[in-house]
C-alpha cells in the first residue's frame, strides 16, 4: 500500500504555490491512491469546487475523498438546509468516490459534517459496517481504513472542542468493526496519534493519521503538509512532506513508524504528536 492523504485544501483561500508543489509532488512520489479527507473548498461555492474539480482530475490518479465543514454553504442557510451537499457531490460524483477496495487495503468514508454545526462533527457508530475479519487476508496485509475530517482525537495544545464529538467513543466503535486506521484532517496540524491509555481496547487499535493541511492561507506555508502512508514491517510507515517556500517544493519531515503490539493495540514511534511536522529545515530531505 502506498497512499497520499491530503486535507484541507481550501480553494478559494488556497496558497497556488502549494497547489503546484503538491501537484508536482504527487506526480513524482507515485502513490496509487491520493485520499483527501475533506474542506477541498472555502466557502463552498460554484466556482471553488470547479477550482477543486479541475485539480483532483489534474492528478492523473485515482483519487477517493470526503466533505468537510467547508464544503457545506455557510452563506446561504437556505441552501445550507435543503440542498446541503448538492454542490460537493456535482462537483465530485462522476470523479472520485468515497469508498476502495484494493489488493492491500479498504477505504470506507465517512461524513462528519453536520447541517447543525458549522464546524464541529460527528460520528454515526450505526453507520460504521462490520469490517471484521482479521487484518491479513490470504497472507497479506489488507488494512481496513475509515476518513473522517473530524479528528478523533487531536495533540496536546489543541483544544479538544475542535475534535470529533465522543472522538474515543467513535474510535470504538471503529475498532469493534474491524477498523485499523483512520485518515482525517480539520486541524490543520499532522500527526499521528493512539487513544490514551485507560481507553477500551478496541479504541486503541485503530491508529489516527491526520495530514494537517497542504493549502490553506490560514496556516504559514512552512505548515502546509500532507503524508504518505506505507506498508513497513510490522505495520506502517508515515512520512509527513512539508512546504518549503525557498525551495518552492514539499520536503520529506521525519515520520512515524506505527506497529502493532500483542495485544493489536498500536504503538507509535515517536509518539504521535506535532513534533515531527515542526522539524527544522535542515532536517528536511526533497
Ligand atoms: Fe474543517
Amino acid at each position: 500500500m502506498r497512499l497520499l492523504h491530503m486535507s484541507d485544501l481550501h480553494f478559494g483561500y488556497a496558497d497556488p504555490r502549494a497547489i503546484d508543489a503538491l501537484r508536482r509532488s504527487v506526480v513524482s512520489l507515485a502513490p496509487e491512491r491520493v485520499v483527501i479527507t475533506g474542506d477541498l473548498t472555502q466557502r463552498a461555492r460554484p466556482s471553488q469546487f470547479a477550482e477543486a474539480a479541475a485539480f483532483v482530475d489534474s492528478l492523473g490518479i485515482p483519487v477517493t475523498l470526503i466533505p468537510g465543514n467547508h464544503d457545506l454553504p455557510l452563506e446561504n442557510w437556505a441552501r445550507r438546509l435543503l440542498f446541503p451537499r448538492k454542490a460537493f457531490h456535482a462537483a465530485f460524483r462522476t470523479r472520485a468516490g468515497s469508498h476502495a477496495v484494493e489488493q492491500g487495503y479498504e477505504l470506507v468514508g465517512f461524513d462528519t459534517t453536520r447541517v447543525y454545526l458549522p464546524v464541529g462533527g460527528a460520528l454515526d457508530p450505526r453507520a460504521v459496517p462490520d469490517m471484521t475479519p482479521g487484518r491479513v487476508v490470504g497472507g497479506a496485509k489488507h488494512w481496513r481504513i475509515a476518513l473522517l475530517h473530524h479528528p478523533p482525537l487531536v495533540p496536546e495544545g489543541i483544544a479538544p472542542e475542535r475534535a470529533l464529538r465522543d472522538g474515543i467513543e467513535a474510535l470504538d466503535a471503529l475498532g469493534l468493526r474491524g477498523i485499523d486506521v483512520v485518515l482525517c484532517g480539520h486541524v490543520h496540524i499532522a500527526s499521528v496519534l493512539v487513544a490514551p491509555a485507560g481507553s477500551p481496547a478496541a479504541a486503541r487499535r485503530v491508529l489516527t493519521i491526520n495530514a494537517g493541511s497542504a493549502t490553506c492561507e490560514r496556516n504559514p506555508p512552512h505548515e502546509h503538509s500532507f503524508v504518505l502512508i506505507e506498508d513497513c514491517a510490522d505495520g506502517l510507515s508515515i512520512a509527513p512532506y512539508r512546504f518549503v517556500e525557498e525551495a518552492d517544493a514539499f520536503h520529506r519531515a521525519p515520520g512515524w513508524t506505527a506497529t502493532l503490539d500483542r495485544e493489536a493495540c498500536w504503538q507509535v514511534e515517536p509518539e504521535g504528536t506535532r513534533a515531527s511536522i515542526t522539524a527544522s529545515p535542515a532536517s528536511l530531505t526533497a
